[in-house]
């Protein structure tokens, strides 16, 4: 399989996510949940210059394809960028977020692009507790575009927002949607709403195969289960 170096993201969807993390505070730190070969980590941390870089957080199991760390670390290597000053956390977002809980630590940034599914999705909004007033939340394959249909990104966000006055969704580009935490508030993402996305994705998958295999049925063409 040939590997990707660049951006799974499209330059305008970059655009947005980098005048949200630009508008972040400079000296916060910043995370990316699901790295593939780091193209959008080495666009992230060439937005600024080398001694002006704050820190970088990346947490992938690094299981995409063989070799993945090394392809991520060799990707930054190549555009300048020390790999060494990038902290991985190889494992998932689930296992990482109870280590940064007991650590309480804070963050300015986030970009989550990892397993899109309905739950882990869910379970990567959890995140968003230790994210600081002023910082972003940003999210890839939010909204359907001619590339990919994966609804299980736009369900987790819209869930998330509906009964959260604290965030705000700013921007939808492309598929890319930023979103800005405007006070610390409650709730934060517990085990019942990570157990009602499990449920309600498991129901959706269970649609969607059925409806696969009924002839003429839109849902037949669809590219992604939930
Ligand atoms: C769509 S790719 C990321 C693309 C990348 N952000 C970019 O824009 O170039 C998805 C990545 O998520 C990672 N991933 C899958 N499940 C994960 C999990 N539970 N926690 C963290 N990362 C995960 C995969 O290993 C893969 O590297």
């Amino acid at each position: 399989m040939a590997i990707r170096t660049e951006s799974e993201c499209t330059e305008p969807e970059l655009a947005a996510l980098m005048r949200a993390m630009l508008a972040s505070n400079p000296a916060g730190r910043r995370l990316e949940i699901g790295t593939a070969a780091g193209g959008t980590l080495k666009r992230m941390m060439l937005a600024y210059p080398a001694a002006e870089r704050p820190s970088f957080v990346v947490i992938d199991p690094m299981t995409y394809f063989p070799g993945q760390r090394a392809a991520v670390e060799a990707n930054l290597a190549t555009a300048g960028i020390d790999p060494g000053t990038v902290e991985f956390r190889v494992e998932t977002s689930a296992r990482a977020l109870a280590r940064a809980l007991r650590a309480d630590e804070r963050f300015d940034f986030i970009f989550i692009d990892g397993n899109h599914a309905l739950r882990a999705v869910t379970q990567d909004l959890r995140w968003t507790r230790l994210l600081n007033p002023g910082g972003f939340v940003c999210l890839h394959d939010y909204e359907e575009t001619d590339r990919i249909v994966i609804p299980g990104v736009k369900l987790a966000l819209d869930g998330f927002l509906a009964h959260r006055r604290h965030y705000a969704l700013r921007e939808v580009v492309g598929a890319m949607a930023i979103v800005e935490k405007l006070d610390w508030g409650a709730p934060e993402v517990g085990a019942g709403e990570l157990a009602a996305a499990w449920g309600r994705q498991l129901a959706l998958r269970w649609r969607h195969s059925l409806a696969k295999r009924l002839p003429g049925s839109p849902s037949a063409s669809a590219t992604a289960t939930p």
